[in-house]
């Protein structure tokens, strides 16, 4: 099926080569934008970016991606438009869909951008809510395809909250033919149907300590101990992740080549050290930069129908 026109709401919505056409295309803008060549496939495209929590990654690439790729990006902080002070989720997206091409989302709840997709007649895209971050995940396996030449067969160790970038980093894993060992305290697991659905595809494990997990790892992950909107559980989340930490004790315990990613914002001294962060073996903002080319390449190939199916050729040969 194709890529244009779609909705980009949960990872199960690409399959494998979906997942390799985005990785593909983000590549591809890539060496355009670093050879100063012109690559604006959005001529006279527009999109919504409606933000109910804080950004700086994901606004900014959207924002940025779209310029790049000739088109225009408007920011809708949620408590700016009408739908902050009790307009519908259903109103806003019919009248956003008559004006733009594209609606993006960084809800509170993902029932709203469910709900924002239902009633959309152009392609929603999740940009953050509390269950899933499936752009992230762009930006993480163009970096470790960059770094490392390939994903299938490497392994990912994921160290802390079992959380929407959790969930997501999961089943991208699956898709990519990458293995993944979790290490989450009790309690702070991933998604149970998630975990189960991608258990059966891969080889996924949720393993009892951070030594276990980092064991023969190419890649270390982490992200925060305490995630937007989960600040009145700081304290619990301090004691439930004590220990569930990347530092350089843990990094010794991979492979020597491994490397270390972090969606970001970051805690230094809480889920990864910043001596580990700013080490050689780190590529944060290697990975961080690399928002910008997944979200171009996901744009392009969501609004321009020529350009997915070239693509969508280039990946199949
Ligand atoms: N990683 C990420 O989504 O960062 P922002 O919250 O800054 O967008
Ligand atoms: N899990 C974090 C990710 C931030 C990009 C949060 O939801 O706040």
């Amino acid at each position: 099926m194709a890529l244009y026109h779609r909705n980009f709401l949960e990872m199960k919505d690409v399959t494998a080569e979906e997942l390799r056409t985005i990785l593909r295309a983000a590549a591809e803008l890539k060496k355009l934008q670093k050879a100063g060549k012109p690559h604006k496939v959005l001529e006279g495209k527009a999109l919504a970016m409606i933000f109910e929590k804080h950004s700086t990654r994901t606004r900014v690439s959207f924002e940025t991606g779209m310029y790049q790729l000739g088109g225009h990006a408007l920011y809708l902080s949620s408590d700016m438009i009408q739908m902050g002070r009790g307009e519908s989720v259903e109103d806003t997206a019919k009248v956003l869909s008559r004006m733009v091409d594209c609606i993006l989302a960084r809800t509170n709840s993902h029932a709203t951008i469910t709900e924002l997709a239902k009633y959309s007649s152009v392609p929603v895209i999740n940009a953050l809510s509390d269950f899933e971050h499936p752009c992230q995940i762009l930006a993480d396996l163009l970096t470790v395809q960059e770094e490392k030449g390939r994903l299938e067969g490497l392994k990912l160790a994921y160290i802390g909250d079992g959380n929407n970038v959790a969930n997501s980093l999961l089943q991208g894993c699956v898709k990519a033919g990458m293995r993944i060992a979790l290490a989450c305290p009790e309690g702070f697991w991933p998604d149970a149907t998630i975990l189960k659905h991608a258990e059966k595809e891969g080889d996924v494990k949720v393993v009892g300590s951070p030594a276990e997990a980092a064991k023969d790892a190419d890649v270390l992950y982490t992200d925060v101990w305490v995630s937007m909107g989960q600040e009145e559980e700081t304290q619990k989340r301090a004691k439930a992740f004590a220990g569930f930490q990347i530092n350089e004790e843990l990094v010794k315990k991979a492979k020597p080549d491994c490397i270390v990613l972090h969606d970001l914002p970051a805690h230094y001294g809480e889920e990864i050290t910043k001596d580990v962060a700013y080490g050689k073996q780190s590529r944060i903002f290697q990975q961080a930069e690399n928002r910008l080319h997944g979200q171009k390449g996901l744009l392009a190939l969501l609004l321009n129908q020529e350009f997915e199916a070239s693509m969508r050729a280039s990946v199949k040969n």
